[in-house]
């Protein structure tokens, strides 16, 4: 399923590197909706040493960026409604719940949707500053 994820068209993947170890790994797929492009974060994964120090944010960063970057103007995703450590991290960059899918998982939990406008990311406070360098050093290589 990764796989097919990861060599879908329409779909990026990030991978953290902390001293030559993969610490984390991010996949965005794009799709279009009333003519506006989307898109949806299939998942975002840790490894369990590296929590909390910022890697889940940072690959966060590398979505939103690679997303504008296609000309998305949203983002999406479904967390599993008990998974609080991922709702934290997403509310916390500025996404917000748009509803609730019922036995969304396989074992049957449910799922919140959660999604953010593309052109608020440099209204997200905690991230002004690291998003505006982000933007200095995209369009210094875009020149
Ligand atoms: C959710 C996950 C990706 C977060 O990654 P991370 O690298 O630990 O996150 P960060 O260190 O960048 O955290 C950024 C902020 O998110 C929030 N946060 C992240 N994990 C949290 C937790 N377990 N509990 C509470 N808040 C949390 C905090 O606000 C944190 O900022 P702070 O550390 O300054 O308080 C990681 O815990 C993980 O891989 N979990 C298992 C897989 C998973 O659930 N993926 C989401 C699928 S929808």
């Amino acid at each position: 399923m990764m796989r097919a994820f990861v060599e879908h068209p329409c779909s990026a993947a990030w991978i953290a590197e902390e001293s030559g170890r993969m610490a984390g790994f991010a996949i965005v797929g794009w799709s279009e909706r009333g003519g506006e492009s989307r898109a949806y974060i299939q998942t975002i994964e840790v490894a369990p040493e590296a929590r909390r120090r910022g890697v889940g944010r940072e690959l966060m960063r590398h979505i939103e960026e690679s997303a504008q970057d296609a000309g998305g103007r949203s983002i999406w995703l479904h967390v599993e409604a008990g998974n609080a450590g991922a709702i934290k991290l997403y509310e916390t960059q500025g996404y917000s719940c748009q509803g609730r899918k019922e036995n969304f998982y396989p074992l049957g939990q449910a799922a919140l949707i959660y999604s953010k406008k593309l052109d608020l990311i440099a209204a997200t406070a905690s991230d002004a500053a690291s998003v505006n360098a982000a933007n200095a050093d995209r369009s210094a290589r875009t020149r």
